[in-house]
């Protein structure tokens, strides 16, 4: 029989012949392709095309793929830890590099970053920090799926059984290790027979909530309705939704929130018909480094996705102008909650989210 999607891993490791695993997202639903990633620029493209992404798989990627290249770094006789180091800082802002706006990415660099370098400060050999490293990248994969759990039992605390859900974009499990952050109380609700009805926008222009929302909620035996991008204001005002669970890519310290392109209009559309609107947020993507969504910033993507790259033939006329930003913010005045592994947290964002913060 054939294996459903959410018996493969989103991520993971082949310690035997050093590569990172992913399912290549881009031939979903189509394909179940899984595929390794030896080369540095295999893992930067991986992440760049959206073979893996969503923010915390795209961080466990990060680390996953730091690791391997420390190891390559270690076989082709890395020598002294300067040497090593100083190849490993090439190779890790190489991959930092791939997608700009989900702060996973450079959190997880980071984390391994320093944990190499508590290593040396400890004493260890560069055979030791590349061993270290291993088990730092493991821990961020075991992490994530403690955290999206502890997010979709918070998540489910603000809903009933029957309630209607609308979702955008694909902060599923197949943008996390499990459970998804979005997706987290609706898979947890369905294991307590809560029965919702989710609606999951299409999101053009990739297409993740048709391709890889409906797809792995409809393969879990969820009740879910695709819907295009410009039909949620109607299935609002319907009163089929009671509550909006979303990803993030990036919160800025006050709560605004840049997540997947639409996601504000899905929020200013829940607050005209008095909709809570619920950000699902590991801690890891909240960046209290950045003090608003006007600091953050937001990823430009090629004409193509947009023009032609789910048709058969070109949608648009040759040499239109074309504005393709992957991301939007959506201010913290449209969120009715934040809602992380340690808890809820609501306006003013600054304070509850720093109280939360260990
Ligand atoms: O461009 P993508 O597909 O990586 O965008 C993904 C999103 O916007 C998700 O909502 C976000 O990363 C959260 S995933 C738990």
């Amino acid at each position: 029989m054939n294996k459903s999607i959410l018996e493969y891993e989103t991520v993971d490791i082949d310690e035997n012949d050093n590569s990172v695993i992913i399912i290549d997202q881009t031939k979903l639903p189509g394909r179940t392709e899984i595929i390794k990633l030896r080369t540095a620029q295999e893992i930067w493209d991986a992440i760049y095309l959206l073979k893996v992404r969503g923010a915390p798989a795209i961080g466990v990627s990060a680390a996953f793929g730091i690791y391997v290249l420390a190891k390559q770094i270690l076989q082709n006789g890395a020598g002294n830890f300067e040497d090593f180091y100083g190849k490993f800082q090439q190779q890790k802002d190489f991959l930092n590099s791939a997608r700009p706006t989900a702060v996973n990415l450079s959190w997880a660099l980071n984390r391994m970053d320093g944990v190499c370098m508590k290593a040396h400060e400890e004493g260890k050999n560069v055979a030791e920090i590349v061993e270290i490293l291993g088990r730092e990248a493991k821990e961020i994969k075991d992490e994530d799926i403690r955290v999206c759990r502890a997010i979709g039992e918070n998540g489910l605390s603000l809903v009933k059984p029957g309630d209607g859900i609308l979702t955008h974009c694909n902060a599923g499990q197949l943008a996390t290790c499990k459970y998804g952050t979005a997706t987290a109380p609706i898979y947890l609700g369905q294991e307590k027979g809560y029965h919702f009805r989710v609606f999951a926008d299409e999101t053009r222009p990739l297409l993740q909530g048709a391709r890889l929302t409906a797809y792995e909620l409809h393969s879990a035996g969820v009740d879910v309705t695709l819907i295009c991008d410009n039909m949620s204001a109607m299935v609002m005002k319907k009163g089929w939704v009671n509550a909006v669970f979303v990803g993030c890519d990036r919160v800025a310290a006050n709560g605004d929130t840049a997540n997947k392109i639409g996601t504000s209009v899905v929020a200013a559309v829940a607050k005209r018909y008095g909709i809570p609107f619920y950000v699902c947020a590991p801690f890891s993507t909240i960046d209290f480094d950045t003090p608003t969504g006007e600091d953050i910033y937001i990823e430009q993507r090629p004409a193509e996705e947009v023009t032609r790259m789910w048709y058969k033939e070109p949608m648009a006329p040759e040499g239109v102008k074309v504005f393709n930003p992957a991301f939007d913010v959506t201010d913290h005045e449209l969120i009715t909650a934040i809602v992380t592994e340690h808890g809820i947290a609501r306006a003013p964002f600054e304070k509850s989210l720093a109280e939360l913060r260990k």
